[in-house]
């Protein structure tokens, strides 16, 4: 939703553009026009139209600043406690999930709804992971990366970090397939089973928070992801005002 909101806001301001030269060389027609003449009102019909389609790219513009992300200060562990109860209805009763979230770690910059959906594309490549059951566990803590560390990443910064790890005790991948599960349309899985977005998606979203994700998996020994979010930095002052 977010791509098809700026493109409409690309695709409105442009065609706004054109639309205004439209208007200034009908004006200019009129005005070389005597006020007698039969093309006059051909042209009065071509601004009435030009104004119908203006109005039209405000309403693409209003939607496309709609569909902005807004990043807020929020409590990473708190929104993975709200979806708790999803997650339970989504993994089904085979899958036991253990949450071990820390309350005061501080806060990240991010939308509510793009961590719902990172937690939930985690939570359903887990289940497709484990067929005939197994843990998922969610936890939360708070990590200090030095500069060495830093210098080795490419999208990280010294500092606190708050990471989000997601493993499970599922199938496992090998080399071959772990390289590739952040490209888009990249799936292992049937026709009409995967789509190949989950983890490409979850990667933008981290990209755009300032993060990083990491894998760490092996053919049989489960999978872990985890999820470097830079702590934001008025974090006192920010948890004040914003209680989620
Ligand atoms: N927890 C996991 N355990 C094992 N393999 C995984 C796991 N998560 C992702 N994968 C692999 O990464 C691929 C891409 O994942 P994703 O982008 O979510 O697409 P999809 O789930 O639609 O296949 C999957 O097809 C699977 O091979
Ligand atoms: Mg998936």
């Amino acid at each position: 939703m977010e791509a098809v909101g700026s493109l409409a806001g690309g695709i409105a301001h442009d065609f706004n553009n054109m639309l205004s030269v439209i208007l200034n060389y009908t004006d200019f027609a009129l005005d070389d026009l005597p006020m007698s003449d039969p093309l006059r009102n051909h042209l009065l019909q071509v601004k009435t139209a030009v104004h119908h389609a203006t109005l039209l790219t405000h309403k693409l513009l209003a939607f496309s600043r709609k569909q902005t992300i807004q990043p807020v200060p929020l409590n990473l562990s708190r929104i993975a406690e709200e979806i708790g109860p999803i997650l339970l209805r989504v993994l089904g009763e085979d899958i036991q999930i253990v949450q071990r979230l820390a309350p005061d770690l501080g806060l990240i910059r991010a939308e509510p709804g793009q961590m719902e959906q990172v937690l939930m594309n985690l939570a359903i490549n887990a289940r497709d992971a484990m067929p005939k059951g197994g843990c998922l566990t969610i936890e939360t803590t708070l990590v200090n990366v030095d500069e060495k560390t830093a210098a080795r990443r490419v999208y990280m910064h010294p500092g606190f970090y708050i990471v989000l790890s997601v493993t499970d005790t599922g199938c496992g991948m090998d080399k071959k397939t772990r390289d590739r599960i952040f490209e888009p349309l990249f799936t292992t899985k049937g026709i009409g089973k995967g789509t190949g977005l989950g983890l490409s998606t979850v990667a933008g979203i981290v990209k755009q928070c300032g993060g990083d994700i990491r894998v760490f998996s092996k053919p049989g020994l489960g999978t872990a992801f985890k999820i470097y979010l830079p702590r934001h930095l008025a974090t006192a002052a920010a948890q004040l005002i914003t209680p989620r």
